[in-house]
């Protein structure tokens, strides 16, 4: 249990560290927290920076999800303590200990947590991403889609890891209400 705390410990401090900032910085654009949609994430850095910076912010998020689950996994931890330690780092990168708690929405960092935990299950929940992205353009509408699929896909493929998915979904959807208002007032903006 000692070990499963630190871990988790850890996850939330890394998850803190909001990668868009730093690569926002290196690329000199402006603080994704004060443009568009004001989101520290990847697809509000798409939005001033273009490609490049925004898959190195969703690469870097994703690592910071992956990496202490793949720990875990290494250290043959129950999935019940691997899903807690990819809860952490999503709560790190939501309410991070680093920006006075104003973090992001959580779905790169889930993204690399679940590949390290239920890699089939998370592919097509990020197919499911890809599908609602390539037919409309609005990256929320996309995460909002696939995160609630993921309960679902999970149920079928990897039931030990539905509370997992469940918890992501909740927090990741509450974490878009702004989104969700723009979108039922039709004022999201594409990608
Ligand atoms: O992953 C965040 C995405 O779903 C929405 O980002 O910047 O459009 O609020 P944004």
């Amino acid at each position: 249990p000692a070990v499963t705390v630190a871990l988790c410990l850890a996850a939330y401090l890394f998850g803190s560290v909001l990668f868009a900032l730093p690569v926002c910085r290196a690329w000199k654009l402006p603080d994704p927290r004060a443009q568009g949609s004001g989101n520290p994430g990847a697809t509000n850095v798409y939005r001033t920076g273009g490609w490049a910076p925004a898959a190195l912010t969703l690469a870097l998020d994703a690592f910071k999800g992956w990496l202490p689950v793949w720990l875990a996994h290494q250290l043959s931890m129950p999935v019940m303590a691997q899903a807690m330690v990819a809860l952490c780092a999503v709560t790190g990168h939501m309410i991070p200990v680093f920006h006075r708690f104003q973090g992001g929405k959580g779905v790169a960092t889930a993204l690399g947590a679940g590949l390290a935990l239920a890699p089939l299950t998370t592919l097509i929940i990020a197919g499911i991403w890809l599908l609602v992205m390539w037919r409309w353009r609005i990256s929320a509408l996309a995460s909002l889609v696939a995160v609630v699929c993921g309960p679902v896909v999970s149920a079928f493929l990897d039931p030990e890891t539905l509370p997992l998915f469940g918890l992501l979904a909740l927090l990741i959807v509450v974490r878009h209400r702004a989104n969700l208002i723009r979108l039922a007032q039709g004022r999201e903006t594409g990608f």
